[in-house]
Parts: C-alpha cells; sequence; structure tokens
C-alpha cells in the first residue's frame, strides 16, 4: 500500500474509547433530567398506559416508593401529572384548586418522604377540564384572559402543597406574569416558574393525552399552541415569558425542534429546557419492540442529540433508564 501523508487525519480522535471521552464535546448527566410522573387516586394502584411501554400510572403511596428509588439513582427532579376521572372534572376545572386533591396530596407526600427532590407541578386546565383544553372554552372559543385567574389559583394551590416550581404549559398570552405576581402575593416567592415557552400544536402528544385521557373534547389547540412553521416566534414567545418573570423557559417537543432549541440557547442567558414528549418516547419503544433500532442505544443518542442542541435540561419519560446506564 502505498503511503499517504496526510497532516490531518479526525480519525486518530475516535480511534479509542479513551480518546473519545476526552474529545466529546457533549456530556450527559443524571443531573440534566426530570422524570415525569402520571398520577392516578386510590391505594396501591398501578395502571399501565397502553402507548407508553413501562410507564404506569401511580396512586400517591407508589409514587413516593417510585420517587425513592429515583432518588437513588440520583434523579434530582419530577414533573407530575394528575389522571383524573371524568366525574370530577369540570368547565372551571375546579378540582385543581382543591387542596386536598390527587395532586396536592401527592406533592406532599413526595416532599416528606424525599425532601430533597424537586418537584415540578404542570399548570394547565386539562387534566381537570371537561372541555379537555387548556384554557376556559366559551361557545368554542378558549378564553385568554378569563382563563389567568384560573391558573394562577392552580399554581398557588400547587405552591401552598409544597411544589418547589411550577410549569405552565397552558400557551395562554401573559399568564407567566400573572402567575408571578400571584405567587408572589401568597407569599411564594421562591417558587420557581418553568414556562413551557414555546409549545407547539404537535402530534406527538398522543400518548400523553391516553395516559391522562385529557384529549380535547371538541376542536383542537391550533388557537394557542404554535405552530410547528415558526422559530422566530418561538424566541419573541421566550422572552416575554423571560420579562415576565420565567426562571427557565422551555422548547416542546424537542426532536423535531432542535432548530428551535438552538436559536432560543443562542437567544437567551436563562437555562433553557426541553420536553422528549410521549409520542417520541413511544416512537423508540415501538421500533425497538420490532427490532428495528436498539433501544439503549437510540435513547441515549436521542437524549445526547437534545443536550447537543442547546437544552440544559430534558423532561423525559426515558430518564430512569438513562440514569441506570449513566450509573455504569
Ligand atoms: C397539557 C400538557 C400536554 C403535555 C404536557 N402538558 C399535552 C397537551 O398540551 O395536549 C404533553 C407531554 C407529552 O406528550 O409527553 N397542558
Amino acid at each position: 500500500m502505498e503511503r499517504i501523508s496526510l497532516p490531518i487525519r479526525p480519525r486518530r480522535n475516535r480511534k479509542s474509547q479513551a480518546i473519545r471521552a476526552l474529545v466529546a464535546e457533549t456530556k450527559l448527566s443524571v443531573d440534566d433530567l426530570i422524570m415525569p410522573l402520571f398520577l392516578i387516586e386510590g391505594d396501591n394502584q398501578r395502571v399501565a398506559v397502553e402507548s407508553m411501554p413501562e410507564i404506569d400510572r401511580l396512586s400517591c403511596d407508589l409514587i413516593v416508593e417510585e420517587v425513592c428509588a429515583l432518588d437513588s439513582l440520583g434523579i434530582k427532579a419530577v414533573a407530575l401529572f394528575p389522571s383524573l376521572p371524568e366525574s370530577i372534572k369540570d368547565r372551571e376545572a375546579t378540582e385543581s384548586k382543591n387542596s386536598k386533591g390527587l395532586l396536592q396530596i401527592t406533592i406532599k407526600a413526595i416532599k416528606e418522604a424525599v425532601p430533597q427532590m424537586c418537584v415540578i407541578t404542570d399548570v394547565a386546565m386539562d387534566p381537570y377540564s371537561s372541555d379537555g383544553h387548556d384554557g376556559l372554552v366559551e361557545g368554542g372559543e378558549i378564553l385568554n384572559d378569563a382563563t389567568l385567574p384560573i391558573l394562577a389559583d392552580m399554581a398557588v394551590a400547587q405552591a401552598r402543597a409544597g411544589a418547589d416550581i411550577v410549569a405552565p404549559s397552558d400557551m395562554m398570552d401573559g399568564r407567566i406574569g400573572y402567575i408571578r405576581e400571584e405567587l408572589d402575593e401568597a407569599g411564594f416567592e421562591n417558587v420557581g416558574i418553568l414556562a413551557y415557552s414555546a409549545k407547539y400544536c404537535s402530534a406527538f402528544y398522543g400518548p400523553f393525552r391516553d395516559a391522562l385521557d385529557s384529549a380535547p373534547k371538541a376542536g383542537d389547540k391550533k388557537t394557542y399552541q404554535m405552530d410547528p412553521a415558526n422559530v422566530d416566534e418561538a424566541v419573541r414567545e421566550v422572552e416575554l415569558d423571560i420579562d415576565e418573570g420565567a426562571d427557565i423557559v422551555m422548547v416542546k417537543p424537542a426532536l423535531s425542534y432542535l432548530d428551535v432549541i438552538a436559536a432560543v440557547r443562542s437567544s437567551v442567558d436563562v437555562p433553557v429546557a426541553a420536553y422528549n414528549v410521549s409520542g417520541e418516547y413511544a416512537m423508540i419503544c415501538a421500533a425497538a419492540e420490532r427490532g428495528w433500532v436498539e433501544k439503549e442505544t437510540a435513547m441515549m443518542e436521542m437524549l445526547l442529540s437534545i443536550k447537543r442542541a442547546g437544552a440544559d435540561i430534558i423532561l423525559t419519560y426515558f430518564a430512569k433508564e438513562a440514569a441506570k446506564l449513566l450509573q455504569r
């Protein structure tokens, strides 16, 4: 073989695992991960989510056990989503401010058992709404300003129960500022806000809506969630939320929106989160089940890509599995 002199050979930096680790530009850590959890009423209840293998809805006692397990894997934050019976839902999401409601009771139980766990709660009407929308519905329209006090009451109830961070996912205009003011007024100035700032109207939320039985009864979410065509608008949404008091901003979903994560990361100086949503989880699981992709490798590659795009924090249903791998 003829000797060729090539001064620059990028493959030299790939020749062993040791060198690859030294030069890796992006590193995933368990500190980056938030595990979403689905709650149900009752005792010792575990109900599988059909479209999300290995993800169950758990009653409060089992959630506490799960949070202990996550804590011992090094996971530092969980995001809670209550799945409620239809009979409890109404137009005004009244149940969302019940101090003895499922979410509030579960927050308390977690903070008692594992006080160091950061508890993040979702602020939006859909799990509590008989209309299945994130805002108040009147004559088929999703009302913006009339929704704000409902969201603020919900956030204050969650803070009162012990939530560390509230996470408005509703996409109503002005809700971050409104919630910030109400939290402060109620004495919760130390409760943070993780704003779902750039939340797109996405087909990838399907399995989540199965889990919570929270799909809209009529219409879609296009008048409040963002158009997948837009990226400049995402930056505008994020800037507005920061001005209104968001501590962390989020892009959601993650995979089809890596460019949005990158654009947001380069234009703001607050922490940026990304939500690796239910449909993204389901896709990997379904393909892996058929032997079409190798699950662990695909999962880690996907999480790494979200981090590489610029996310500091990743909400992912893979958090527990990834934490186990990262421990090795
Ligand atoms: C509801 C909410 C949704 C998700 C998080 N909060 C669904 C929706 O907007 O319809 C989706 C999360 C996921 O798909 O994993 N406000």
